[in-house]
């Protein structure tokens, strides 16, 4: 479902059917597997140190669609949170149906145009105004490779590029590891096709084809090989994998059933939750040929208007989420680093080290691009299609030459 389907809806349900949120801050999120449960808490610890109550609205999914759903239902009842996880392009489209709190004051209060990139800045604003407040900077294009796993089945190095790694997974293949531990879920599919995608094609080409959408870029010779050796890929992964929950696919990783994981880094917050060590038991690897790209990912939260509005829970909200303490604590647990620039790094451990200096290094590079299977790049319909033809292709016989078709008239949709 569109957003912009809601438009009429919501203009005559908000103005008088909000409930007032004097100090009940209700807040829509997705967070809900081991390493992700001890991240929100620390966000409803700082929310009721302020003096508010929490209310948990919780939509259990990884990656977010099924709370995107949810969200929309609760909205058009007339009955938004008073703030939501929702990220990218989608801010902008929920902007524009004229629902969302301005955060102009606090913003300007707390300084937010020096505190964060400007790359960042920008996908929070709506017509050069704050709308959405940023939590991290999750990366994308990681392998979480089990060290262990790799030395029983006599491989000596993680792969690097994508022809090496067929070879190396099937090593460990014979010798009784599942190499690639995966969840078979559409935005799974879509996590690992996009990291496919930027090792065989490049930023340039990613940009091209997946943030600018460019026809020619999306039909060129390159899709085909990306879809090619995601059917590869595939061919390494479990019978068991339809369905599962990405944590589950990172405890195989965990528990040395398994020895890679294409996924974000919110599945260092399971190793860290099982006190696990980088670089000891488990290791933080650019997925093949993407070691100077970083797609980023960028947790925000939007502020819906309130009828009696009460800018001092909407504030006081918005203002946690960015202070200095909140996006310590919060982000060792979740995987991610500090949105903050400047942010002191030295407790962090080696994986997020090295993926702030990687987000500085490819921001002057190049290599910095958003990560559309986590909505940063593509307008949600279109997200949503291209999602759905990933997904079709992993779970089918699809040839890579109907995908890149397919993959093109999902790129049109709005
Ligand atoms: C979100 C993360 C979350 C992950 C798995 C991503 O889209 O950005 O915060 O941990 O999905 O649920």
């Amino acid at each position: 479902m569109k957003i912009r389907y809601l438009t009429l809806a919501l203009a005559s349900t908000l103005a008088f059917s909000l409930p007032a949120f004097a100090d009940t801050v209700e807040v829509l999120h997705w967070w809900t597997s081991g390493g992700e449960a001890k991240s929100a808490a620390e966000l409803k610890k700082m929310v009721e140190a302020k003096g508010h109550t929490w209310k948990d609205f919780a939509v259990a999914g990884g990656g977010g669609d099924n709370a995107m759903t949810v969200l929309k239902t609760r909205v058009v009842s007339g009955n938004p949170p008073l703030a939501a996880q929702v990220k990218g392009p989608a801010i902008q489209e929920w902007a524009a149906e004229g629902v969302l709190a301005n955060l102009d004051d606090i913003a300007k209060t707390q300084k937010w145009d020096t505190l964060l990139p400007p790359v960042v800045a920008n996908v929070m604003k709506y017509q050069g105004h704050y709308v959405a407040v940023p939590v991290n900077v999750h990366r994308v294009n990681w392998m979480w490779v089990n060290p262990e796993v790799l030395k029983k089945s006599g491989v000596k190095e993680a792969p690097k590029t994508w022809a090496e790694f067929d070879a190396i997974a099937t090593k460990i293949e014979k010798a009784g590891f599942i190499a690639v531990a995966h969840g078979g879920q559409p935005w799974q599919d879509n996590t690992v096709f996009e990291s496919v995608a930027l090792g065989v094609g490049g930023p340039e080409y990613y940009d091209k084809a997946f943030v600018k959408l460019d026809p020619a870029a999306i039909s060129s010779p390159t899709t085909l090989k990306a879809f090619d050796t995601l059917r590869m890929v595939r061919k390494h992964m479990d019978k068991d994998m339809s369905g599962r929950d990405w944590n589950l696919a990172t405890a195989m990783i965990i528990n040395g059933k398994a020895a890679m994981q294409f996924m974000g880094d919110w599945a260092k917050g399971e190793f860290t939750a099982a006190g696990k060590v980088p670089g000891k038991d488990y290791l933080c690897l650019a997925a093949p040929g993407t070691a100077k790209s970083f797609t980023f990912n960028i947790d925000s939260f939007i502020v819906f208007k309130q009828k009696n509005q009460d800018s001092k829970a909407t504030n006081d909200f918005a203002s946690a989420v960015l202070s200095d303490s909140f996006q310590e604590v919060f982000n060792q647990n979740k995987g991610s680093i500090p949105v903050r620039l400047g942010h002191d790094m030295s407790k962090f451990d080696a994986c997020a080290q090295k993926s702030a200096a990687d987000f500085v290094a490819t921001n002057k590079s190049g290599g910095l691009v958003p990560s559309f299977a986590h909505q940063m790049a593509q307008p949600s319909a279109a997200q949503g299609a291209i999602q759905d033809v990933v997904s079709s292709f992993m779970n089918s016989d699809m040839s890579s030459k109907d995908a890149v078709a397919k993959l093109l008239e999902a790129s049109k949709k709005r």
